[in-house]
């Protein structure tokens, strides 16, 4: 098969969506690979690197489009990439598309294969092409929250750590899920005192048998989250209610009862936020104050670390892609119930709920699609 790696040309995305390392396990496996000149720069890879594996740089993003069977990229296909996308091309990224209603026309309309990366979905529920995300922000919610809380970026002054004779900061996580679990390792390891809260009692149960000394579980409720504000240095929002709003855990009138330089890293505004006063942030411009009270909202944490997050992210996408290439996209769906739940338009159709429903669209089902003649 061959396939085509465009760079990815959304503001502050520097992430690439196949390594060298993946490029040469395609080659090997008899693909041909083509990739955008540069594309892989913001994560450290050179075009030299793709070329020593026996992938083709190439000038031109349209070439790449028209050329590839399957295209893999990690951000949406944007405005200028949507008259490029052709019939039964595969296309494998992140499409996310219940947030553009614009983004599911053009795909629809373009007879293209949109094979999502945040619907693939393990029988266990586990969505494996998100987790590496999950993992990588919760892990820089503790890193962000460090940096604000010192006091030239008008945080309290508090070192997460302490020192001998001095408390160590309390960073509070709402949440135990994939963010919080890995937030709270980090906060674990540089000595603060951490407290996690969540709802799923199992799972705090299960924190509760695995974090180190210094990390308690606490039941979420309105009530212990108020008290627990009062004397938290950094608040972390990590929770998360599939497929919908996240809810107000925090109130405007609660950060009343913080400490002004509080630092709150709100991980869930990609969701809505859990904190009713967020609103997303850039790398750019990332923080802002509110009461006192230091809010983070930056909606795509691991864009910061580009050359963590690409490696994460293709570990995770590449088995996928290599079955995709190998197998042609029917077979390959048709034989893992995981793919197949990341195929959310194919041939014209919508093929998943989600994105019927959220703009009153058909659902055709995905096995009568992998059943029709009408695709290769
Ligand atoms: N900003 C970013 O760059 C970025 C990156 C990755 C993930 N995220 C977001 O982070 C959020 C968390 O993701 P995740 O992978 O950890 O999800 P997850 O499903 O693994 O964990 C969510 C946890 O929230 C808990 N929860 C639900 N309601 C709660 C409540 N009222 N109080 C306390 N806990 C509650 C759940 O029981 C669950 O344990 C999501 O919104 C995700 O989209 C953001």
């Amino acid at each position: 098969m061959l396939i085509g790696i465009p760079k990815e040309i959304k503001a502050d995305e520097y992430r690439v969506a196949v390594t060298p390392a993946g490029a040469e396990m395609l080659i090997r496996s008899g693909h041909q690979v083509i990739i955008e000149r540069g594309a892989g720069l913001g994560s450290g890879f050179t075009d030299d690197y793709y070329e020593k594996v026996g992938a083709r740089p190439i000038d031109s993003a349209a070439d790449i489009w028209s050329a590839a069977e399957m295209i893999m990229k990690v951000k949406e296909p944007t405005l200028p990439e949507w008259p490029r996308m052709k019939s039964g091309q595969v296309i494998f990224t992140y499409f996310h598309f219940a947030a553009s209603h614009e983004l599911t026309r053009a795909v629809i309309d373009s007879g293209a294969v949109a094979i999502a990366y945040e619907t693939v979905e393990l029988p266990t529920g586990q969505l494996p092409l998100l987790t590496p995300m999950s993992e990588i922000a919760g892990r820089m919610a503790v890193q962000e929250g460090a940096k604000y809380l010192e006091r030239p970026q008008g945080g309290l002054g508090v070192l997460l750590g302490g020192v001998p004779g001095v408390l160590p900061g309390k960073v509070l996580i709402l949440g135990g899920g994939v963010v919080g679990t890995n937030a709270a390792k980090v906060a674990a390891g540089l000595g603060a005192r951490v407290a996690i809260m969540d709802i799923d009692l199992e799972r705090l149960r299960y924190l509760d048998d695995v974090m180190p000394a210094n990390v308690h579980t606490l039941f979420s409720t309105r009530y212990a989250i108020r008290k627990q504000v009062e004397d938290a240095d950094v608040i972390i929002g990590a929770v998360l209610i599939p497929g919908a709003k996240a809810p107000s855990l925090i109130t405007e009138g609660d950060l009343a009862l913080m400490r002004p330089g509080t630092v709150i890293v709100d991980v869930a505004v990609d969701q809505g936020g859990c904190v009713e006063t967020i609103r997303p942030t850039t790398h750019h411009d990332p923080v802002y104050t509110v009461s006192g009270v230091i809010h983070y909202g930056v909606a795509n944490m691991p864009g910061g670390v580009p050359r963590t997050s690409t490696l994460a992210l293709t570990n995770a996408t590449l088995p996928y892609a290599m079955a995709l290439a190998g197998k042609g996209w029917k077979r390959a769906c048709a034989a893992d119930p995981a793919l197949k739940k990341g195929v959310n338009i194919a041939g014209g159709h919508v093929t998943y709920a989600g994105v019927a429903e959220a703009f009153g669209l058909p659902c055709k089902s995905v096995d009568d699609v992998l059943l029709g003649p009408a695709l290769a």
